[in-house]
This record gives structure tokens, sequence and C-alpha cells, in this order.
């Protein structure tokens, strides 16, 4: 509800910008050097990730329907028991291999649809559960067999918004390429006003990472909203785990909010042609109360929201898909 304090507080995070065009502004391949990003790629990857992949959003795991996702070519099942906790395990029932992903969730206990076995959650026969973590926004399922490294009791779920602060929207989209691939794409800032001049203008890197102590990209960077108008803010790119990127605006409007890119792999290490899924959460915050909030955020959020539809996301994947196809073929450079 917008209130009168509300409304005399507001101030437009809008500025009118006046810089140079597309072809004007300063190349930033010099910037861009392929060894520092593989350096920063090779960190990422080195840092444990305890085999938790995201399976999908938080609110996709409905109570009284399996949620379905297959992970590094292993078919799993999540749904909700009876008070809202998270269950998860092998996809196939172990009766005659109904995919259980269609069958149905009676009080918390997942039902097969072919001859009625029952899941509660624990083990049953072969079919042993999976450890599955629900942080509020995401769902996360841990795959030792897939991940290959010391399990851990939790994921790494990155630093966010306090609950109830801000608002969160969870994307999805598949490419054909390995996590490794939209992870790269990520940790190259540099392309941000070159190949994507509709989002974002006057990007410029700050600070470079400086090896495990200080891995970070700081970025200033306007958001483009309408024609001349953006909205200025300083963000922070990190990889706390080998298939996610974080971004965290840090100084600007929405400061703190964080857009978190993880990459999970849908087909076996092994495949000729991988997929990845990249689930992507916008968790917005603002200082800003009430209505002022969702109008001093959505600058901000919309270009990033966008993403599904946008040319964003296909762009970014397009990058993505790019890289996969000139390392599997021996042709990437460097
Ligand atoms: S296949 Fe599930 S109960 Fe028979
Ligand atoms: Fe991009």
């Amino acid at each position: 509800m917008a209130d009168r304090a509300d409304k005399a507080r507001w101030t437009s995070p809008l500025r009118r910008r006046r810089g140079p065009g597309w072809a004007e502004q300063t190349p930033t391949w010099r910037a861009a050097r392929p060894a520092l990003i593989a350096d920063t790629l090779k960190r990422a990857s080195a840092r444990p990730s305890g085999n938790w992949f995201v399976a999908g959003a938080s609110r996709e795991v409905r109570p009284g329907s399996p949620y379905g996702r297959t992970v590094g070519g292993v078919e799993v099942v999540l749904w909700r028991s009876r008070s809202g906790g998270l269950r998860a395990g092998p996809g196939a029932c172990p009766h005659l291999g109904a995919p259980l992903r269609d069958s149905r969730v009676v009080c918390g206990t997942l039902v097969c649809h072919w001859h009625g076995l029952a899941l509660d959650g624990s083990a049953f026969a072969d079919w042993q559960p999976y450890p599955a973590h629900d942080d509020g926004v995401l769902v996360w399922v841990r795959l030792d067999a897939v991940g290959g490294e010391e399990p851990t009791e939790r994921p790494v779920v990155p630093d966010r918004p306090a609950p109830g602060s801000g608002v969160d929207a969870v994307y999805t989209a598949v490419g054909r390429c390995e996590p490794q691939d939209v992870v790269a794409n990520r940790l190259d800032p540099w392309h941000g006003s070159w190949f994507h001049p509709y989002s974002f203008v006057d990007l410029t890197v700050v600070r470079e990472p400086r090896g495990d102590e200080d891995d970070a990209f700081e970025v200033d960077v306007s958001f483009r909203v309408a024609g001349r108008l953006v909205v200025p803010v300083r963000a922070e790119f990190t990889a706390p785990e080998p298939r996610t990127v974080v971004m965290r605006i840090t100084d600007g409007e929405g400061a703190t909010s964080v857009v978190e890119t993880h990459a999970t792999p849908l087909t076996a290490g092994d495949a000729q042609r991988p997929r990845t899924a990249v689930i992507e959460a916008v968790v917005a915050a603002s200082d800003r109360r009430g209505f002022a909030l969702a109008r001093a955020a959505a600058p901000v959020l919309r270009p990033l929201m966008r993403r599904t539809a946008g040319r964003l996301w296909r762009d970014d994947l397009a990058y993505a898909e790019r890289r996969w196809e000139l390392r599997s073929s021996g042709r990437f450079p460097g």
C-alpha cells in the first residue's frame, strides 16, 4: 500500500544519459583477456559444490504434485511431504519403472500411478532417496555419483536480501553446452554493453579478480530502461561454486539485490551433445517500501526479468553454445 510518506520520499532512480553510441564506445577486448577469464573459471571450477545441483524454483515444487528433472543424466523426482518438507529420489518407480514425475502425491506420499506403490521419501528396495535442500527460492538435490566430489551437508547458497524484504523470480532456459560455458559467459562482464546494448550501457570493469583471496569483478554499468533513460549501479560478480555466478548490486538503486545464475547439467558428463539448464534467480531488494519498492526496483529488474522472452537471455545462451561448439571441435581461441 502506498502511503503519503513514501510518496514524499520517492525520487526517481532514472538518469538521462548522453554518452557515446554503440560504435563510439571504447572497445573492451583488450581488457577482456582470455587467460584472465580462463583462470577465473578454473578457480571457480575448483571450489567445492558438495555435489549439490539446483533442480528448479522452490515454488515449482507444489504440495500435491511431483516435480521431475533430469540432472547429469539422472532422472530425479521431487515432492513435498505433508509438512512441506522437500523429498527427492530416483525418477523411476522401483517396481516396473513408471515415470514418478507423472505420479501423484497423496498426503505427502508419492503414489505410483501404475500400480500404487507408495514412497514416503525413505528407502524402498533399490530406491534410495537423494538429499534435497529448499533454500526458500531454489530447490537443490545432491547427486554424489554425478558430482564425484566430497559430499557436504548443505549446498553453497549465496547470501541474499533478507526474506520478505524483496521480490524474487526464477527463470529457466536450456542450451546446448556444458555448465562451464554458461559460467564463462558470466565471467566475461566486458561483453555487456557491446553484446547487449539494448540492456546495458557504459559498462566499465573497475576491479578484476585477483586470485582466490579476492575473486570478484566489480563493474559500473547502467541498465537501459527506455531510450536515453538509464539506472546506473555498481555490481559485483563472484563464482562461489563451480556452477554458480552471483551478480550483486553493491551501490545504487536496488543495492543488495542479487541475480544468481545456476548452470545445471541435464546430460551425463560424457554426452556427445550436452545440454545445460540455466536457472536464474533474481532476488531484488530496496530500502524503499510498498509501492516505492516495486517502482524503484522495476527499472533494474525489468531488463533482468525480461531475459526469458528477451534477447539478453537468448544472446547469452548463444554465446555459451558457441563457446562449447568451438571447444568441442578444438577451435576455441587461446
Ligand atoms: S511401476 Fe510403479 S507401482 Fe508398478
Ligand atoms: Fe551477457
